[in-house]
């Protein structure tokens, strides 16, 4: 991505130290930033921090700088603006059209995407007021990110803490890649993801496991989250990934475990994404001790493996019998190779019919590719049998492609 123009707005409430992360990272991404902060986000951080983090002198009303006409030049000139933090406040001061301030005037000049990352005590979060402001910003085009749960200032905790940097600037990152991927569109759906790889234990220390980083299926969830619907993630291992913000997260390590976790929270879902790579095979027996080396015996010894049961299969069968009453789209996920028999499309062709999924997602892995790395390409395969190429994008764009995939197969099964 080449360099883009992104106003960074700063609102007054203590998460707007982490600010200067969001800031620093879209700099350290090659973007030109301008930091346009409040008045009393001046009161946290001062703006000789923000001038060096971005680079770009700072400013805060309209008054300032009048030649060069900021607060009309900076929206109508960004790429993108994000307001990280957004207080309720701030997100009062954007619905009503309000421009006493550089960050508002320029809220009202912007016609780019416009990401508000909000960060508030959880009564004034969940007060109507803002559930309304939210949706009223929701409806006018802007994304509003769920803020994350944890620890607020004080003592208290609940939602309303301002999403990890990385987190936002993922965010960032997918509007300036594709300016509508994030739609309010899945508001009342709930959706189980399963993502990362399961470790199968072999002795207390020991285990087989495989390269799934989990940044697929994280993606996925983070998305769906952030696109309205009521996401649990199952989370086998993954690559020290953050939880996602909004999402309600169950950790799990074997294959047995993510099964259980699956089966029990599938028959409330509407949406099942099969993302996590789930061991095919696991030991007979785990031995409860270390297994050790004697001294002088050169036999290695034997691991007897086991079948796992396949959740996903498990999962098109318990619908098929009536089990998943509100079940509505099963999507299953495939890392293929191709070899003397077939290419990738037509290996994944055989599994989405040996499955019986609605979508299949299809990966190319081998060479290095996939599997630990940020970008992903490849295929969604229908069971109806159409079949489109995800184009090459990050992760997080991939996960936006197979999101509208699922909303759109939603919309036809209503339909
Ligand atoms: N899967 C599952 N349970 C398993 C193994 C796999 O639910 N025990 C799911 C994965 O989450 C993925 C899909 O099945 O969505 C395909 O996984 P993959 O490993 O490619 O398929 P396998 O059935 O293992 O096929 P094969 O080993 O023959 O390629």
């Amino acid at each position: 991505m080449g360099q883009k123009r992104v106003v960074v707005g700063v609102a007054g409430g203590i998460a707007a130290y982490k600010a200067c992360t969001v800031v620093r990272q879209l700099a350290e991404a090659g973007h030109s930033v301008r930091v346009v902060p409040t008045e009393s986000a001046l009161r946290f951080v001062g703006a000789a921090t923000f001038e060096a983090l971005s680079g770009q002198p700072v400013h805060t009303g309209v008054f300032e700088d009048v030649p060069g006409v900021p607060h009309v030049a900076l929206g109508q000139q960004a790429d993108l603006v994000v307001v990280a933090p957004a207080t309720a406040d701030l997100l009062a001061r954007a619905v009503s059209g309000r421009a006493d301030d550089l960050l508002t005037a320029t809220l009202l000049t912007a016609r780019c995407p416009v990401l508000f990352a909000p960060a508030m005590h959880t009564e004034m979060w969940q007060h109507p007021a803002t559930v309304a402001n939210v949706a009223m910003l929701r409806q006018r085009g802007a994304v509003v990110l769920e803020p994350a749960s944890g620890r607020l200032t004080g003592a208290d905790t609940g939602a309303g803490r301002l999403p990890e940097a990385e987190e936002i600037n993922t965010f960032a990152a997918l509007l300036l890649e594709r300016a509508d991927a994030l739609p309010h569109d899945l508001a009342g759906q709930k959706v189980l993801v399963t993502a990362g790889g399961t470790r199968e234990p072999i002795d207390p220390v020991r285990f087989i496991g495989n390269r799934s980083s989990g940044k697929q299926g994280y993606a996925v969830a983070r998305v769906a989250a952030q696109r309205g619907a009521e996401v649990t993630l199952i989370a086998a291992h993954t690559a020290g990934l953050i939880d996602p913000a909004g999402v309600h997260v169950v950790n799990v390590s074997s294959a047995q475990q993510l099964h259980d976790a699956v089966v029990k929270h599938a028959p409330e879902a509407h949406v099942l994404v099969m993302a996590a790579a789930v061991a095919d095979f696991r030991p007979v027996r785990v031995a409860q001790a270390k297994i050790k080396k004697n001294p002088g015996d050169e036999q290695a010894p034997t691991i007897d493996l086991v079948r796992n049961e396949d959740v996903l299969a498990g999962a098109v069968r318990a619908r098929t019998d009536g089990q998943l009453p509100n079940m509505r789209a099963i999507v299953g996920f495939a890392a293929e190779t191709g070899d003397e028999n077939g290419d990738v499309l037509f290996h994944a062709r055989a599994k989405l019919r040996r499955k019986g999924c609605d979508l299949l997602v299809v990966n190319a892995v081998g060479d290095g590719r996939a599997f630990e790395v940020d970008h992903n390409d490849g295929w969604l395969l229908a069971a109806d049998g159409t079949e489109s190429a995800l184009e090459s994008g990050s992760k997080t764009l991939m996960a936006s492609r197979i999101v509208d995939a699922i909303a759109a197969f939603l919309d036809g099964a209503r339909g």
